[in-house]
């Protein structure tokens, strides 16, 4: 079965078809710059515009870089404020007719990565931390997703704010070098591993590419193994459509 998953980000909104059993995309995705400001409104109609060009009536599912319950966005970091409160899946199922289920982002790559990628057949604690403009994380005891741990917004031992210090966008903005980035990165997984003691961790995010991972993954030492994500670029709509087509079969 094909389903529609869509990755809602701060610079682009991805969606493509994607194949339920396999995980794989069946067609090239599209990506539609996200409008600025990223309103409610503005977003639910590049849904409905991803929808239309991939000519789909199904369900959908949705990636969304905040905690999700029940459809309704509960805090917006790096997204519109706006969205507080806001019920995205009745937003975006009336912007398109199909049903829409949408959840936080790391989930949706995370639920891609167990399923299909770095985490398959685990059946111990996961954890996958995406890097990017923030640090999502997501939580799986036995391949069951605990939703919305939001473990980026932790405070290290030495009280700085983990996603401010330790995120892609950190390494970016202040032009650290990758061994620099690395420490910050290594501090932040000590204090998740002290918490929570996963067997395995798999990083995510844009830095999760074979020639970026090729620039620190050997400087992070943790007690759980460490791997880099799989599906890369793709987890977050491969995640989302996955989960959609799992809320179908329940
Ligand atoms: C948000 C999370 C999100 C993460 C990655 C954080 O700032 O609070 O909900 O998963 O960024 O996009």
């Amino acid at each position: 079965m094909d389903l529609l998953g869509i990755d809602i980000g701060g610079s682009g909104i991805k969606g493509a078809l994607v194949n339920a059993e396999t995980g794989a995309l069946v067609a090239d995705r599209l990506r539609i710059p996200t409008p600025k400001p990223a309103t409610p409104k503005a977003v639910s109609q590049v849904v409905a515009q991803l929808t239309q060009h991939f000519d789909y009536q199904g369900p959908i599912g949705c990636a969304f870089p905040a905690r999700m319950k029940g459809g309704v966005a509960q805090i917006a970091t790096n997204v519109d404020k706006a969205w507080i409160g806001t019920n995205a899946e009745a937003l975006f199922a009336k912007a398109t007719g199909c049903p829409v289920v949408v959840l936080n982002d790391a989930d949706a790559a995370g639920v891609a990565e167990v399923t299909f990628g770095a985490g398959r057949d685990r059946n111990d604690l996961v954890l996958m931390l995406t890097f990017g403009t923030g640090i999502g994380s997501a939580l799986f005891a036995d391949q069951r997703l605990i939703p919305n741990t939001e473990l980026g917004h932790l405070h290290l031992p030495s009280g700085q704010h983990a996603e401010s210090y330790a995120a892609d966008r950190a390494r970016k903005e202040e032009d650290l070098s990758w061994s620099d980035w690395a420490k910050r990165v290594q501090a932040y997984l000590t204090h998740v591993e002290f918490l929570l003691d996963p067997d395995l961790i798999v990083m995510g995010g844009g830095v999760s590419k074979p020639k970026r991972t090729a620039k620190y993954l050997h400087l992070l030492d943790t007690k759980a193994e460490l791997v880099p994500a799989q599906l890369q670029n793709e987890a977050g709509i491969v995640g989302a459509a996955y989960y959609a087509f799992a809320q179908q079969q329940a």
